[in-house]
């Protein structure tokens, strides 16, 4: 890539730009010139994303030695296409695929794309902290023992809060019933090279892990990868999926920056890890002695944490997580995720010692100014267990393509929901389509609305909700 970018001469091929000849100014000044040159299609020299033989190849290669897999697939759409393909390749139309309600809305696609019927596991929900942290062993036993014909399990470690599931235990269990485990491990990419970071999933035995590399490592957004080891995921199908569900002029900017990430961590990986490590221990500590602050562990909660995600609730202070993100945001300290009573903030190799110091002191001004406790009501639990058994009565596939209509929403409760309503981020669906809508379904997403949080949905003012005909339904 590096070669062809320097190599002069005249191009007659896409991108329009040129080699950047033909960028206007402001866009020169925005990305500087030389990132343009790198802008290319795919070259004689470039090799192909979708029939590797050459550079692309060697890069995959090097990538599956450096985080441990027996095959490498880059991905220019993020996890979200790996997450697609992953369940496309392993479940057909009315096959079944176990997974955790708190999947990310990707798996929902997978399902709507593939066909496949969903069997929900409920994960462990913790109302101190309102969030899932994790899919028992147990849990995911006996999904499968109802339902011994289910094709794969995917299962999400870590959480977007870096808890992390039991994948070691999970992966023999899905191996006794001699079908594969597929882990969302987008936020997880960084596990492989550190041993005080959790077991990666594929050194627990998952067969497929898709990570994000773009999350917590320095690709370009959107760069992703898949890893696959074993014998239990046909690995041309998995290669169609891909095909499927990624574009076909791949940005070699994205298969770039993933192959620099990859050098980084395969020389640098575990001093970086070590620098960013320290950085988030000393993170913790110093906000653990703000008061009225606390901060999450989710290790004391029984599941193994990524100590690199820091959460801290702030309803101690009497502010919800979006109040406190916006007066952060306001002196140039911004959180990845602000939820109700907390917010989360990913400490990566890119943070610096002065970054962790603007973030204690921005928390200490917020604590000198406020300390009266939040009386916020909590997020509707829509998690646990009772909001999520069997409401489902259309596969996510069959509510998708079904005839639908708006419905206002103080008439939405009983009736299908045929769309995905996420608050934004984390991206974990609090209605799926083919669920039945109910009332406390509405109702966390109302208050998260009234917080100032954000929902992707066909109407985010949630004034109305995308239902499934009654009369479609009612024949059934
Ligand atoms: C748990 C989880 N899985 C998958 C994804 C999708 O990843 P990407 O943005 O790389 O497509 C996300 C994105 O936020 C996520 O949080």
């Amino acid at each position: 890539l590096q070669r062809c970018a320097d190599r002069q001469g005249a191009s007659f091929h896409t991108p329009g730009h040129q080699r950047g000849q033909g960028i206007s100014q402001q866009h020169r000044d925005l990305f500087g010139s030389k990132v343009f040159r790198a802008d290319l299609p795919e070259l004689p020299e470039l090799d192909n994303l979708f029939a590797p033989a050459g550079v692309i190849l060697e890069a995959q290669q090097l990538a599956a030695a450096a985080f441990g897999a027996e095959q490498t697939w880059f991905l220019a759409n993020g996890s979200t296409c790996g997450i697609e393909a992953a369940i496309m390749a392993t479940c057909g139309p009315g096959e079944k695929l176990i997974l955790p309600r708190n999947a990310h809305s990707s798996a929902i696609s997978g399902l709507i794309l593939s066909g496949a019927v969903p069997v929900y596991v409920a994960p462990v929900y913790s109302r101190d902290w309102q969030m899932a942290l994790g899919v028992e062993p147990a849990a995911i036993a006996s999904a499968l023992c109802a339902h011994p014909g289910a094709k794969a399990v995917l299962v999400v470690s870590p959480t977007y809060y870096g808890s992390c599931s039991d994948l070691q235990a999970i992966a023999t269990l899905t191996h006794a019933h001699g079908i594969p485990l597929i882990v969302d491990e987008a936020h997880g990419p960084h596990f492989a090279f550190h041993p005080n970071l959790p077991q990666s999933a594929l050194a627990a035995g998952a067969d497929i892990a898709i990570q994000s590399a773009h999350k917590v490592l320095c690709a370009f957004t959107q760069a992703a990868l898949l890893h696959i080891q074993g014998n239990c995921v046909e690995r041309d199908r998995l290669a169609q999926s891909l095909q499927l569900t990624q574009s076909t002029s791949p940005s070699y900017l994205l298969l770039g920056s993933l192959d620099a990430a990859r050098h980084q961590m395969a020389t640098e990986g575990f001093s970086r890890m070590a620098q960013t490590l320290a950085l988030a221990d000393r993170a913790c500590r110093e906000l653990s002695d703000l008061p009225n602050l606390r901060i999450l562990q989710a290790s004391s909660l029984g599941f193994a944490s990524d100590r690199t995600r820091l959460t801290v609730d702030v309803s101690g202070l009497g502010l919800t997580g979006f109040a406190a993100d916006e007066m952060l945001h306001a002196k140039g300290i911004t959180a990845e995720l602000p939820a109700l009573r907390h917010l989360m903030f990913i400490i990566s190799l890119g943070n610096r010692a002065a970054d962790i110091d603007r973030l204690i002191s921005g928390f200490k001004q917020l604590c000198e100014r406020y300390s009266s406790p939040n009386t916020l009501p909590g997020s509707a639990e829509f998690l646990t267990s009772d909001f999520l058994t069997d409401s489902a009565q259309l596969s996510p596939r069959e509510a998708f393509f079904a005839p639908k209509l708006a419905m206002p929403i103080d008439q939405a409760v009983g009736c299908i929901c045929a769309e995905t309503i996420c608050p934004y981020p984390p991206g974990i669906p609090t209605l799926l389509p083919g669920e039945v809508i109910l009332a406390g379904a509405i109702a966390h997403l109302q208050t998260t609305l009234c917080a100032g949080g954000m929902l992707t949905s066909s109407d985010p003012h949630l004034k109305t909700i995308l239902v499934v005909t009654p009369e479609f339904v009612s024949p059934c």
